[in-house]
């Protein structure tokens, strides 16, 4: 197994445990990334479609942390018809990246995706990051919630392979043909939603975490077991996992301990036969999104 330390990046130079800011205020978003940064954190993952990235960028400032030493991510929300936004073309993709960039008080962003294959002008959208990428307002360009077939069709059109694939992950949502694909591929594996197993997982009033509860059971009695015998909270767990998989890790908290504890995962290892346990709970059910009432993975409209 690969040695993981705190100091570990993937193959963009992305530190591999980053702090996600979807469903902060913008108040929350600027103190809990502050408090973020203050913990450790020096990555990032904030979203157009996340609606905090004023906060987000205030907490950037006042961690007073060299711009250097911070990995940020951002992500273009494409437009979906079927929820009446409209999708954007070339242009107004560039011209989003630089009113987010206004918005996080940033030069550039180390990382910018595709929120979601929603549109029938990804391509398009593609071509666009591929430009931004050029002119240095993104070091990285990659995408979100691309399944084989997605990341096949850019590859098909001759257009820059992404660089990175930010894909819900979890031992509920293991996929391996997609993490498979994207190894061979050299595509950076970014996991999201790694805590969903969790009965504590977007529990407040409108966060959407009660869906698919029943299904979580199963795993819980996993984790809960494994997390005990290995002295670690169920969470912590989940996020080794994750790491374990080669893949880099995204959590939120809206709370200084936690935000703590899903920091510090470097002193233990889940050993192979737990690791093979988690692994059998597999089933490539997608939680993230379903209060939302779409998998954006099997989402994609035919190509205009
Ligand atoms: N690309 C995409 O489509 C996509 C989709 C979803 C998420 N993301 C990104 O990935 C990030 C992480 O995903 P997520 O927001 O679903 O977060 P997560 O880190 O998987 O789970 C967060 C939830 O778990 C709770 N929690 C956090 N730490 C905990 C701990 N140590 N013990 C117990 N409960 C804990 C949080 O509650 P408290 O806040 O109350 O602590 C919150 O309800 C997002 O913030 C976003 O940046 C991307």
């Amino acid at each position: 197994m690969t040695k993981i330390s705190t100091s570990t990046r993937n193959g963009i130079g992305m530190p591999l445990v980053g702090f996600g800011t979807y469903q902060l205020s913008v108040d929350q978003a600027e103190s809990c990334v502050k408090e973020a940064i203050a913990t450790g954190f020096r990555h990032i993952d904030s979203a157009e479609g996340y609606q905090n990235e004023e906060g987000t960028g205030r907490g950037l400032k006042a961690a007073g942390v060299s711009r250097d030493d911070l990995f940020v991510t951002t992500k273009l929300f494409p437009g979906y018809k079927q929820w009446g936004a409209p999708e954007k073309d070339f242009q107004q993709t560039v011209d989003t990246l630089k009113k987010q960039l206004g918005e996080l008080q940033l030069d550039y962003v180390d990382l910018y995706l595709i929120h979601a294959p929603l549109s029938e002008l990804r391509l398009e959208q593609w071509s666009a990051l591929e430009e931004l990428k050029k002119s240095g307002l993104t070091r990285h360009i990659g995408v979100s919630n691309y399944s084989e077939k997605n990341l096949q069709e850019i590859l098909d059109a001759n257009l820059a392979k992404p660089e990175a694939n930010q894909v819900e992950f979890h031992p509920i949502c293991a996929r391996a043909d997609l993490t498979g694909y994207m190894k061979k591929n050299s595509i950076a594996p970014i996991a999201y939603s790694s805590l969903a197993p969790l009965s504590t997982w977007r529990i407040e009033e409108g966060q959407g975490g009660e869906v698919l509860a029943e299904i979580k059971e199963e795993c819980q009695s996993v984790t809960q077991e494994i997390a005990a015998a290995l002295n670690v909270s169920e969470a912590k767990l989940l996020l080794r996992w994750g790491l374990q998989h080669g893949y880099a890790v995204l959590t939120k908290s809206s709370k200084p301990e936690r935000i703590r504890e899903n920091l510090d995962l470097f002193d233990f290892e889940i050993p192979d036969s737990d690791m093979a346990r988690l692994n059998q709970i597999n089933q490539n059910q997608a939680i993230a999104w379903a209060a939302s009432g779409i998998n954006p993975m099997e989402a994609a409209p035919p190509l205009n």
